[in-house]
Protein backbone atom coordinates (compact mmCIF):
# COMPACT_ATOMS: atom_id res chain seq x y z
CA UNK A 1 0.00 0.00 0.00
CA UNK A 2 1.16 3.83 -0.91
CA UNK A 3 1.33 5.87 2.06
CA UNK A 4 -0.46 8.84 1.90
CA UNK A 5 1.89 12.14 2.07
CA UNK A 6 0.75 14.39 4.84
CA UNK A 7 -1.02 17.58 4.81
CA UNK A 8 1.49 20.33 5.74
CA UNK A 9 1.30 22.21 8.40
CA UNK A 10 2.98 26.36 8.58
CA UNK A 11 3.16 28.88 11.02
CA UNK A 12 5.54 31.01 12.85
CA UNK A 13 6.74 33.07 15.48
CA UNK A 14 8.07 36.64 16.43
CA UNK A 15 11.41 36.60 18.11
CA UNK A 16 10.52 39.93 20.04
CA UNK A 17 10.19 40.45 23.62
CA UNK A 18 9.21 38.13 26.11
CA UNK A 19 7.65 34.62 24.76
CA UNK A 20 4.61 33.76 27.01
CA UNK A 21 1.84 31.70 28.31
CA UNK A 22 -0.46 32.80 25.89
CA UNK A 23 1.94 32.17 22.47
CA UNK A 24 2.73 28.59 24.83
CA UNK A 25 -1.04 27.77 25.02
CA UNK A 26 -2.65 29.53 21.74
CA UNK A 27 0.31 28.46 19.59
CA UNK A 28 3.46 26.31 20.80
CA UNK A 29 1.48 23.75 22.70
CA UNK A 30 -0.82 23.29 19.97
CA UNK A 31 1.95 22.84 17.49
CA UNK A 32 3.31 19.79 19.66
CA UNK A 33 0.45 18.41 19.71
CA UNK A 34 -0.06 18.39 16.39
CA UNK A 35 3.78 17.96 14.74
CA UNK A 36 2.39 14.47 14.00
CA UNK A 37 -0.14 14.60 11.97
CA UNK A 38 1.21 17.08 9.36
CA UNK A 39 4.47 17.64 8.01
CA UNK A 40 5.02 20.51 9.90
CA UNK A 41 7.23 23.88 9.63
CA UNK A 42 8.15 26.27 12.25
CA UNK A 43 9.77 29.68 11.32
CA UNK A 44 10.74 32.11 13.34
CA UNK A 45 10.12 35.18 11.54
CA UNK A 46 12.90 37.93 12.00
CA UNK A 47 11.52 39.66 8.94
CA UNK A 48 8.53 40.36 10.90
CA UNK A 49 10.28 41.36 14.10
CA UNK A 50 12.12 44.39 11.87
CA UNK A 51 8.43 46.24 10.91
CA UNK A 52 8.65 47.78 14.70
CA UNK A 53 12.11 49.92 14.33
CA UNK A 54 13.01 49.34 18.08
CA UNK A 55 13.41 45.94 17.04
CA UNK A 56 16.16 46.42 14.90
CA UNK A 57 19.20 45.87 17.46
CA UNK A 58 21.79 43.68 15.16
CA UNK A 59 22.76 41.49 17.97
CA UNK A 60 19.52 41.60 20.01
CA UNK A 61 17.33 40.44 17.49
CA UNK A 62 19.97 37.42 16.89
CA UNK A 63 20.10 36.53 20.57
CA UNK A 64 16.10 36.19 19.95
CA UNK A 65 15.74 34.20 17.17
CA UNK A 66 17.98 31.71 19.04
CA UNK A 67 16.33 31.95 21.86
CA UNK A 68 13.22 31.37 20.39
CA UNK A 69 14.34 28.26 18.26
CA UNK A 70 15.41 27.03 22.18
CA UNK A 71 12.19 28.05 23.54
CA UNK A 72 10.45 25.86 20.64
CA UNK A 73 12.56 22.93 21.10
CA UNK A 74 12.02 22.85 25.20
CA UNK A 75 8.41 23.20 24.75
CA UNK A 76 8.49 19.69 22.69
CA UNK A 77 8.75 20.61 19.09
CA UNK A 78 10.93 17.78 17.64
CA UNK A 79 14.13 19.48 15.27
CA UNK A 80 14.43 15.76 13.77
CA UNK A 81 10.57 15.31 12.92
CA UNK A 82 9.59 19.03 12.30
CA UNK A 83 11.37 21.93 10.26
CA UNK A 84 12.50 24.87 12.61
CA UNK A 85 13.98 27.93 10.49
CA UNK A 86 14.90 31.24 10.48
CA UNK A 87 12.38 33.31 7.80
CA UNK A 88 15.32 35.67 6.63
CA UNK A 89 17.48 32.32 5.63
CA UNK A 90 14.75 31.87 2.52
CA UNK A 91 14.92 34.62 0.34
CA UNK A 92 11.89 33.63 -1.58
CA UNK A 93 9.70 35.23 1.31
CA UNK A 94 10.38 38.49 0.44
CA UNK A 95 10.57 37.48 -3.19
CA UNK A 96 7.20 36.32 -2.81
CA UNK A 97 5.99 39.40 -1.01
CA UNK A 98 6.74 41.54 -3.69
CA UNK A 99 5.06 39.50 -6.23
CA UNK A 100 1.77 39.50 -3.81
CA UNK A 101 1.87 42.90 -3.08
CA UNK A 102 1.20 43.49 -7.14
CA UNK A 103 -2.01 42.23 -6.59
CA UNK A 104 -3.13 43.13 -2.86
CA UNK A 105 -5.35 45.75 -2.66
CA UNK A 106 -4.54 48.55 0.02
CA UNK A 107 -7.63 48.25 0.70
CA UNK A 108 -7.29 44.79 2.01
CA UNK A 109 -4.66 45.73 4.63
CA UNK A 110 -6.27 48.77 5.94
CA UNK A 111 -9.08 46.78 7.48
CA UNK A 112 -6.26 44.48 9.47
CA UNK A 113 -7.20 44.98 13.21
CA UNK A 114 -3.88 44.46 14.29
CA UNK A 115 -2.08 47.27 11.86
CA UNK A 116 -4.41 49.47 12.89
CA UNK A 117 -3.97 48.60 16.42
CA UNK A 118 -0.19 48.64 16.56
CA UNK A 119 0.01 51.65 14.93
CA UNK A 120 -2.18 53.44 17.08
CA UNK A 121 0.87 52.94 19.39
CA UNK A 122 3.52 53.95 17.33
CA UNK A 123 4.58 57.64 16.46
CA UNK A 124 6.19 56.92 12.89
CA UNK A 125 4.40 53.78 11.08
CA UNK A 126 6.70 52.01 8.71
CA UNK A 127 5.73 51.13 5.28
CA UNK A 128 6.68 47.11 6.19
CA UNK A 129 4.49 47.43 9.22
CA UNK A 130 1.61 48.11 7.10
CA UNK A 131 2.37 45.24 4.58
CA UNK A 132 3.12 42.63 7.22
CA UNK A 133 0.10 40.59 6.13
CA UNK A 134 2.02 40.04 2.83
CA UNK A 135 5.05 38.56 3.69
CA UNK A 136 2.79 36.62 6.57
CA UNK A 137 0.35 35.02 3.14
CA UNK A 138 4.45 34.27 1.44
CA UNK A 139 5.56 32.64 4.49
CA UNK A 140 2.61 30.56 4.12
CA UNK A 141 1.46 29.67 0.38
CA UNK A 142 5.51 29.06 -0.24
CA UNK A 143 4.95 25.74 0.91
CA UNK A 144 1.62 24.77 0.16
CA UNK A 145 0.22 24.84 3.49
CA UNK A 146 -2.98 23.54 4.41
CA UNK A 147 -3.37 24.15 8.02
CA UNK A 148 -1.70 27.22 9.89
CA UNK A 149 -2.16 26.93 13.73
CA UNK A 150 -2.45 30.09 15.72
CA UNK A 151 -4.20 32.38 18.06
CA UNK A 152 -7.70 34.23 17.37
CA UNK A 153 -5.14 37.29 16.74
CA UNK A 154 -4.20 35.56 13.56
CA UNK A 155 -7.53 34.88 12.50
CA UNK A 156 -7.90 37.84 9.99
CA UNK A 157 -4.70 37.35 8.45
CA UNK A 158 -5.15 33.80 7.62
CA UNK A 159 -8.64 35.02 5.67
CA UNK A 160 -6.64 37.92 4.41
CA UNK A 161 -3.92 35.04 3.01
CA UNK A 162 -6.72 32.98 1.73
CA UNK A 163 -8.35 36.09 -0.05
CA UNK A 164 -4.56 36.82 -1.39
CA UNK A 165 -4.04 33.07 -2.87
CA UNK A 166 -7.69 32.60 -4.38
CA UNK A 167 -6.35 36.13 -6.49
CA UNK A 168 -3.10 34.70 -7.69
CA UNK A 169 -4.97 31.77 -8.74
CA UNK A 170 -7.68 32.95 -10.04
CA UNK A 171 -5.62 35.76 -12.70
CA UNK A 172 -2.30 33.88 -13.48
CA UNK A 173 -3.00 30.09 -13.04
CA UNK A 174 -3.52 27.69 -9.95
CA UNK A 175 -0.26 27.59 -7.63
CA UNK A 176 -1.29 28.22 -4.22
CA UNK A 177 -3.09 25.72 -1.50
CA UNK A 178 -5.95 27.79 0.14
CA UNK A 179 -4.69 27.48 4.04
CA UNK A 180 -7.48 26.50 6.90
CA UNK A 181 -6.67 28.36 10.39
CA UNK A 182 -6.49 25.86 13.41
CA UNK A 183 -7.39 27.81 16.38
CA UNK A 184 -8.17 26.06 20.18
CA UNK A 185 -11.34 26.35 20.54
CA UNK A 186 -10.48 27.92 24.56
CA UNK A 187 -7.45 29.47 25.44
CA UNK A 188 -6.73 31.17 21.76
CA UNK A 189 -6.94 34.50 23.29
CA UNK A 190 -5.45 34.73 26.58
CA UNK A 191 -5.15 37.95 28.60
CA UNK A 192 -2.71 40.02 30.35
CA UNK A 193 -3.02 38.98 34.21
CA UNK A 194 -2.87 42.64 35.37
CA UNK A 195 -5.10 43.81 33.16
CA UNK A 196 -7.53 40.91 31.77
CA UNK A 197 -9.56 43.34 29.11
CA UNK A 198 -5.73 43.16 27.09
CA UNK A 199 -4.99 40.69 25.06
CA UNK A 200 -1.18 39.31 26.65
CA UNK A 201 1.38 40.76 24.55
CA UNK A 202 5.06 40.11 24.33
CA UNK A 203 6.37 43.67 24.36
CA UNK A 204 3.97 44.18 27.36
CA UNK A 205 5.37 40.81 29.19
CA UNK A 206 8.66 42.70 28.76
CA UNK A 207 8.06 46.41 30.18
CA UNK A 208 5.64 45.32 32.87
CA UNK A 209 5.76 42.59 35.57
CA UNK A 210 2.97 40.74 36.46
CA UNK A 211 1.16 40.83 32.70
CA UNK A 212 2.37 37.68 31.95
CA UNK A 213 4.10 34.56 32.67
CA UNK A 214 7.52 34.16 30.38
CA UNK A 215 7.45 30.58 29.03
CA UNK A 216 10.97 30.53 30.85
CA UNK A 217 10.23 32.35 33.97
CA UNK A 218 11.75 31.01 36.93
CA UNK A 219 9.32 28.80 39.15
CA UNK A 220 9.32 31.88 42.17
CA UNK A 221 8.28 34.73 39.23
CA UNK A 222 5.79 32.40 38.19
CA UNK A 223 4.00 31.95 41.27
CA UNK A 224 4.32 35.63 42.46
CA UNK A 225 2.80 36.45 38.66
CA UNK A 226 -0.12 34.29 39.36
CA UNK A 227 -0.94 35.51 42.86
CA UNK A 228 -0.99 38.74 41.98
CA UNK A 229 -3.71 38.64 38.94
CA UNK A 230 -6.39 40.96 39.06
CA UNK A 231 -9.87 38.85 40.09
CA UNK A 232 -12.44 40.73 42.02
CA UNK A 233 -14.27 41.29 45.60
CA UNK A 234 -16.63 37.75 44.61
CA UNK A 235 -15.82 34.11 44.75
CA UNK A 236 -17.36 33.18 41.47
CA UNK A 237 -15.38 30.45 39.59
CA UNK A 238 -17.88 29.24 36.62
CA UNK A 239 -16.83 29.62 33.36
CA UNK A 240 -19.72 31.57 31.94
CA UNK A 241 -20.08 33.81 35.18
CA UNK A 242 -16.32 34.97 36.17
CA UNK A 243 -15.19 38.30 36.35
CA UNK A 244 -12.85 38.61 33.19
CA UNK A 245 -9.70 38.08 34.80
CA UNK A 246 -11.09 35.06 36.77
CA UNK A 247 -12.21 33.42 33.73
CA UNK A 248 -8.68 33.75 32.80
CA UNK A 249 -7.17 31.98 35.06
CA UNK A 250 -9.59 29.12 35.07
CA UNK A 251 -9.31 28.64 30.96
CA UNK A 252 -5.15 28.67 31.50
CA UNK A 253 -6.09 25.94 34.37
CA UNK A 254 -8.11 24.21 31.44
CA UNK A 255 -6.11 23.74 28.88
CA UNK A 256 -2.33 22.86 30.93
CA UNK A 257 -4.88 20.51 32.79
CA UNK A 258 -6.80 19.01 29.50
CA UNK A 259 -10.32 18.67 32.34
CA UNK A 260 -13.64 19.34 31.40
CA UNK A 261 -15.20 22.45 32.49
CA UNK A 262 -17.69 20.80 34.91
CA UNK A 263 -14.78 18.66 36.30
CA UNK A 264 -12.97 22.13 37.04
CA UNK A 265 -15.97 24.13 38.38
CA UNK A 266 -16.89 21.38 40.65
CA UNK A 267 -13.48 21.10 42.31
CA UNK A 268 -13.41 24.97 42.17
CA UNK A 269 -16.81 25.72 43.79
CA UNK A 270 -16.96 27.84 47.03
CA UNK A 271 -12.83 27.76 47.75
CA UNK A 272 -12.38 31.28 47.24
CA UNK A 273 -9.46 32.49 44.45
CA UNK A 274 -6.87 31.92 46.82
CA UNK A 275 -7.15 28.56 46.47
CA UNK A 276 -7.54 28.86 42.86
CA UNK A 277 -4.33 30.61 42.34
CA UNK A 278 -2.40 28.23 44.42
CA UNK A 279 -3.54 25.57 42.56
CA UNK A 280 -3.21 27.38 39.08
CA UNK A 281 0.63 28.43 40.07
CA UNK A 282 1.83 25.19 40.93
CA UNK A 283 -0.27 23.57 37.49
CA UNK A 284 1.77 25.85 34.86
CA UNK A 285 5.25 25.44 37.41
CA UNK A 286 4.76 21.78 37.14
CA UNK A 287 4.01 22.59 33.10
CA UNK A 288 7.00 25.19 32.42
CA UNK A 289 9.74 23.89 35.05
CA UNK A 290 10.62 21.07 32.73
CA UNK A 291 10.72 23.63 29.54
CA UNK A 292 12.60 26.16 31.78
CA UNK A 293 15.36 23.09 32.11
CA UNK A 294 15.18 21.72 28.75
CA UNK A 295 15.54 25.82 27.20
CA UNK A 296 18.72 26.44 29.60
CA UNK A 297 20.87 22.98 28.28
CA UNK A 298 20.00 24.29 24.76
CA UNK A 299 21.03 27.82 25.19
CA UNK A 300 24.49 26.70 26.51
CA UNK A 301 24.60 24.76 23.28
CA UNK A 302 25.16 27.56 20.27
CA UNK A 303 26.46 25.46 18.26
CA UNK A 304 24.03 23.03 18.26
CA UNK A 305 21.24 25.83 17.70
CA UNK A 306 22.54 26.85 15.18
CA UNK A 307 23.30 24.02 13.26
CA UNK A 308 19.88 23.08 13.54
CA UNK A 309 18.91 26.38 11.87
CA UNK A 310 20.92 25.65 8.77
CA UNK A 311 19.70 21.93 8.61
CA UNK A 312 15.88 23.17 8.69
CA UNK A 313 16.69 26.27 6.18
CA UNK A 314 17.90 23.21 3.82
CA UNK A 315 15.62 21.41 4.52
CA UNK A 316 12.62 23.89 3.17
CA UNK A 317 14.68 25.76 0.77
CA UNK A 318 13.60 23.33 -2.32
CA UNK A 319 10.02 23.87 -1.33
CA UNK A 320 10.42 27.16 -1.34
CA UNK A 321 12.36 27.60 -4.51
CA UNK A 322 10.14 25.37 -6.55
CA UNK A 323 6.99 27.31 -5.21
CA UNK A 324 8.50 30.47 -6.04
CA UNK A 325 9.29 29.72 -9.59
CA UNK A 326 5.97 28.57 -10.55
CA UNK A 327 4.61 31.72 -9.23
CA UNK A 328 7.43 33.66 -11.37
CA UNK A 329 6.61 31.74 -14.58
CA UNK A 330 2.76 31.93 -14.67
CA UNK A 331 3.19 36.30 -13.81
CA UNK A 332 6.01 36.16 -16.61
CA UNK A 333 8.91 36.74 -14.67
CA UNK A 334 12.35 35.83 -15.33
P1 LIG B 1 3.22 36.24 17.33
O1 LIG B 1 4.70 36.11 17.34
O2 LIG B 1 2.63 37.51 17.82
O3 LIG B 1 2.57 35.10 18.18
C1 LIG B 1 2.91 33.74 18.00
C2 LIG B 1 1.66 32.89 18.18
O4 LIG B 1 1.12 33.06 19.49
C3 LIG B 1 -0.27 33.39 19.40
N1 LIG B 1 -0.60 34.32 20.50
C4 LIG B 1 -1.54 34.09 21.43
N2 LIG B 1 -2.38 33.07 21.62
C5 LIG B 1 -3.22 33.13 22.69
N3 LIG B 1 -3.26 34.17 23.56
C6 LIG B 1 -2.43 35.24 23.40
N4 LIG B 1 -2.44 36.26 24.26
C7 LIG B 1 -1.51 35.22 22.30
N5 LIG B 1 -0.57 36.08 21.85
C8 LIG B 1 -0.03 35.52 20.75
C9 LIG B 1 -0.40 34.08 18.05
O5 LIG B 1 -1.73 34.04 17.59
C10 LIG B 1 0.54 33.27 17.20
O6 LIG B 1 -0.08 32.09 16.72
N6 LIG B 1 2.12 37.27 12.61
C11 LIG B 1 2.44 36.18 13.50
C12 LIG B 1 3.67 35.38 13.11
C13 LIG B 1 3.65 34.82 11.72
C14 LIG B 1 2.89 33.72 11.28
C15 LIG B 1 3.27 33.53 9.93
C16 LIG B 1 1.96 32.88 11.91
C17 LIG B 1 4.41 35.24 10.67
N7 LIG B 1 4.19 34.47 9.60
C18 LIG B 1 2.69 32.51 9.17
C19 LIG B 1 1.38 31.86 11.12
C20 LIG B 1 1.74 31.69 9.77
C21 LIG B 1 2.71 36.76 14.88
O7 LIG B 1 3.06 37.89 15.02
O8 LIG B 1 2.66 35.89 15.88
Amino acid sequence: MIEQQKKRLFSGIQPTGELHIGNYIGALSLWVEQQDQFDSIFCIVDLHAITIPETIVPEYLRKKSREAEAILIASGIDPERSVIFIQSHIPAHTELTWILNSITPIGWLERMTQFKVKSAQLESISTGLFDYPVLQAADVLLYKTNVVPVGEDQRQHIELMDDIAQRFNHLFGEVFILPQPMIRASGARIMGLDDPTAKMSKSLAEKRKGHAIGIVDPPEVIREAVMRAVTDSGKETRFDCASPGVKNLLVIYEVLSGKSREAIEAYFEGKGYGFLKRELADLVIATLEPVRNRYLKLMAEPAYLEELLHRGAERVRPIAESTLKQAKDLVGLG
